[in-house]
C-alpha cells in the first residue's frame, strides 16, 4: 500500500474527530457551556456587543407581532461605520481588503484606503440624487468596487440590492423593477478564464426592460480591452471619485430595524423572492457567527472564495469580517485558472489563515488530485469551512486531509440567504466533528425535525427542517410582500397545536442521538447546482415560452460536480420539429431568462409527463429516470406507459 491509500483507509474507518487542540486553546469560543448560556433572546446581547452602537436598544427582541419579530429595538447603527470607521484608529494602515485578479494582478486596501473611496463613492451617490431607503442594484462582479459600493450605500443608509454578475439581462430587469430601484452600478467587463466578458452590454440590455429612468455608474475594469465604452448618459465610477476628492460624508444614523440591503433568491413560485435584512440585527448577527465559527480575529488574512453576488459573499466576504477588523481576500477568477492550483497559490501568497468554500470546489479538487495542493505550503491555514450543499464524508476527509493536514477543524455551516448567517455547524473548538453531519445547531438557535403534521420524528428517520426559535439574522420580510413571507416560511407549521412559531427552511434532514443534524436537501421545487440555488418554476417559465413548447418540467438529476444538474422534460406542440436547433434553443432562453448558471444539462423532448391521476407532474419519476434509478411504483399514474417512453428516450437521444 502507498503512503496515499493507507491514509485512505484509515480515514475510511474514522466516522468522528475531534478539534486539534492547538486550535483549542487559542479559539474564540471554545467552552461548552456557550450553549446553555444562550437559553434566553438577551443572551443575543453578546452578539450585538461586537458593534459599535450610536445609541443602545432598549428591548432585545420584540416578539409583540409574531412572525414579524424586531430585534435590538431602538437601537441606533450604521454598518458602514461599523466595517469601516471604527477600525481606523488601531487597524488604518492594515489590510482590509486583499484583491487578487484573475490575470494575476493585485490591489489591497487599508482601511483608511476603504474608508476614503466608500467616503468618496457615498459622494458620488448622494450627488446623483440617491436618498436615504433608496434601493441602489449593483451588478458587479469579484471587483472590490462591489464591497466599497455596498459599504456607500450603508453609509447613507440606501439599501442594496446586489444582483450576481452572472445572471443575464432579463433577471437583473426583474430584480429592479421589483425594487423599484432607479440606480444601478455596473462595470464594462471582468476576465473569466482568461477571457474579458462584456458585462455592460447585458446590463444595457436589462435596463431596456425597466420600468425606471435608471442612471448608471460603470466601472472601468477592463480599460482598453473593453468592447463597450460608456456612453453620454452613464456616469463613470473613477470620474465620480475624483469630483469628489477626499470627500467625507457622515455616517447616517439607522434605526436597528432600518433595511440594510435586499436579495433576491428562488422560490417556489417563478418569481425571484426579495429577502430583507436589517441593520442592527443582521450585522450583529454576522459579526458574531464570524467570531464564534470562522474564528476570526483582526490579525488573520481570511478568505471565501463565494461570490459576493451571493449571500455567502454578503454576510461572509464582506460584512461579517470587516465588522471584526480583520484582512478578507477577494478573488475574481475561476479556481483552475490559469492552473488548478490557483487556489493554493493565493493560501501560500497571503498566509491564508481560515478558508471557506463550498463542497462543489471540494469535489473538483479532488478530481484534480492532491499534486496541485502538494506543490504549495498551506500551513498558514487554521480553519476550513464548507457551505452551500451537503458535504459527502469521503470529500469532507479530503478536505481535510488534503488541505488542512489534519490540523485545521471543518466546519460544515447550514443556512440560507433567509437566514442572514449560519445556523447548523459544530463550533470549531467544541465538540466532536461528524463527515457528512453539519452539527448541532448554534447556541441560541433551536432546530427540529418534524413529520408532516409538525410532529418531531424520532433520531435517524427522515423530516423536514423547522426552526423554532426567531435569531437575530433572520429575514424581516419579502420585499413588498408581507402575505408571501407568511405563506413561504411560517404558515405550514404554525397551524400545529403548539403555540408557538415555526420557520420552515424547505429543506429535509435528520437527527441523530447526539442532537447532530444531517441536512438531506430541498423538499420544495428549488434546485442546488454547484451550491446555487434555482428554482425550477422560474427555468420552468422559460422554456414554456419558447414558440414550439407545449409544456416542460424541471428536476434535478445527481451530478458527479454540480452535485445537482437541471434535467428538461419538453413536450412540443404539434408540428414543431424536435432537434438539435431547436434543444440549443431552449437552452438559450434558459440562459437568457436566468444565466449560464441554469443551463439544462439535457434536454429530453417527451410525448408526454408522468401525472397523477388528479394531475400533478410526477417529479419523483422524472429525478429517477434522469438519475438511471430504478423507477419505483408508477400505479398510481394516469399514464404509466410514458415511464417507458420516456426511459427509452433518455438512454438514446
Ligand atoms: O438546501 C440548503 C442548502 O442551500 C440552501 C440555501 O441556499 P441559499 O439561500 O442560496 O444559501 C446558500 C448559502 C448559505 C439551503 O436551504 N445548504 C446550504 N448550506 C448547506 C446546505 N445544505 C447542506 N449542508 C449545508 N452546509
Amino acid at each position: 500500500m502507498t503512503e496515499e491509500t493507507q491514509l485512505e483507509a484509515r480515514l475510511e474507518e474514522q466516522d468522528t474527530f475531534e478539534p486539534p487542540e492547538s486550535f483549542v486553546e487559542q479559539a474564540n469560543v471554545s467552552e461548552e457551556e456557550i450553549y446553555e448560556e444562550f437559553d434566553e433572546p438577551e443572551a443575543w446581547e453578546r452578539a450585538a456587543e461586537l458593534l459599535e452602537w450610536e445609541s443602545g436598544w432598549d428591548e432585545v427582541l420584540d416578539d409583540s407581532d409574531e412572525p414579524f419579530y424586531e430585534w435590538f429595538c431602538g437601537g441606533e447603527v450604521n454598518a458602514s461605520f461599523n466595517c469601516v470607521d471604527r477600525h481606523l484608529a488601531d487597524r488604518g494602515d492594515e489590510t482590509a481588503i486583499d484583491w487578487v485578479g484573475e490575470l494575476g494582478e493585485t490591489r489591497t486596501y487599508t482601511y483608511e484606503e476603504l474608508h476614503r473611496e466608500v467616503n468618496e463613492f457615498a459622494a458620488a451617490l448622494r450627488a446623483q440624487g440617491v436618498e436615504e431607503d433608496d434601493i441602489v442594484t449593483l451588478y458587479l462582479p469579484m471587483v472590490p468596487e462591489l464591497p466599497v459600493a455596498m459599504l456607500a450605500c450603508a453609509r447613507i443608509g440606501a439599501p442594496h440590492s446586489v444582483v450576481f454578475a452572472g445572471f443575464s439581462a432579463d433577471a437583473l430587469a426583474e430584480r429592479m423593477n421589483a425594487a423599484d430601484s432607479e440606480t444601478l452600478v455596473t462595470c464594462d467587463g471582468y476576465y473569466r478564464r482568461g477571457d474579458a466578458l462584456d458585462h455592460l452590454s447585458k446590463a444595457r440590455d436589462g435596463l431596456a426592460a425597466t420600468e425606471n429612468d435608471v442612471t448608471t455608474i460603470v466601472v472601468d475594469r477592463l480599460g482598453d480591452e473593453a468592447d463597450t465604452t460608456v456612453a453620454d448618459d452613464e456616469h463613470v465610477y473613477s470620474d465620480l471619485l475624483n469630483a469628489h476628492e477626499e470627500t467625507t460624508v457622515e455616517p447616517v444614523t439607522r434605526d436597528a430595524e432600518d433595511m440594510l440591503f435586499l436579495m433576491y433568491t428562488s422560490g417556489t413560485t417563478g418569481k425571484p423572492k426579495g429577502v430583507k435584512h436589517t441593520t442592527g440585527g443582521y450585522l450583529s448577527y454576522a459579526a458574531w457567527t464570524s467570531h464564534a465559527v470562522l474564528d476570526i480575529k483582526p490579525e488573520d488574512t481570511y478568505w471565501c472564495s463565494a461570490d459576493i453576488g451571493w449571500i455567502t459573499g454578503h454576510s461572509y466576504i464582506v460584512y461579517g469580517p470587516l465588522a471584526l477588523g480583520t484582512t478578507t481576500v477577494m478573488y475574481e477568477g475561476t479556481p483552475d485558472y490559469p492552473e488548478k492550483d490557483r487556489l493554493w497559490d493565493i493560501v501560500e501568497e497571503y498566509d491564508v489563515t481560515q478558508l471557506y468554500t463550498a463542497p462543489t470546489a471540494i469535489r473538483a479538487f479532488m478530481k484534480w488530485g492532491p499534486e496541485y495542493p502538494d506543490r504549495h505550503d498551506l500551513s498558514s491555514l487554521r480553519l476550513l469551512g464548507t457551505v452551500g450543499e451537503p458535504i459527502n464524508p469521503r470529500a469532507w476527509k479530503w478536505y481535510y486531509t488534503h488541505i488542512g493536514s489534519e490540523e485545521c477543524p471543518v466546519v460544515d455551516t447550514w443556512w440560507q440567504t433567509e437566514t442572514g448567517g449560519m445556523m447548523i455547524t459544530t463550533l470549531p473548538a467544541v465538540g466532536t466533528m461528524k463527515p457528512g453531519s453539519a452539527g448541532r445547531p448554534l447556541p441560541g438557535v433551536s432546530a427540529d425535525i418534524v413529520d408532516a403534521a409538525g410532529e418531531p420524528v424520532e433520531a435517524g428517520r427522515a423530516g423536514y427542517l423547522v426552526v423554532n426559535k426567531p435569531w437575530p439574522g433572520m429575514l424581516r420580510t419579502l420585499y413588498n410582500n408581507d402575505e408571501r413571507f407568511i405563506n413561504e416560511y411560517w404558515d405550514e407549521y404554525s397551524v400545529r397545536e403548539r403555540d408557538q412559531w415555526v420557520y420552515s427552511p424547505e429543506d429535509g434532514a435528520k437527527i441523530d442521538d447526539d442532537g447532530y443534524i444531517t441536512i438531506l436537501g430541498r423538499v420544495d421545487d428549488v434546485l442546488n447546482v454547484s451550491g446555487h440555488r434555482l428554482g425550477t418554476m422560474e427555468i420552468e417559465s422559460a422554456i414554456v415560452g419558447v414558440e414550439g413548447v407545449a409544456e416542460a418540467a424541471i428536476v434535478g438529476g445527481d451530478h458527479e460536480m454540480k452535485g445537482e444538474a437541471v434535467y428538461a422534460y419538453v413536450i412540443t406542440e404539434e408540428g414543431q420539429t424536435e432537434n438539435e436547433s431547436f434543444r440549443a434553443e431552449i437552452v438559450e432562453a434558459v440562459e437568457s431568462a436566468i444565466g449560464p448558471i441554469a443551463r439544462p444539462e439535457a434536454v429530453v423532448f417527451t410525448p408526454e409527463l408522468p401525472k397523477t391521476r388528479s394531475g400533478k407532474i410526477m417529479r419523483r419519476l422524472l429525478e429517477d429516470i434522469a438519475n438511471g434509478d430504478s423507477i419505483g411504483n408508477t400505479s398510481t399514474l394516469r399514464n404509466p406507459d410514458v415511464v417507458d417512453d420516456i426511459q427509452h428516450k433518455v438512454q438514446h437521444d
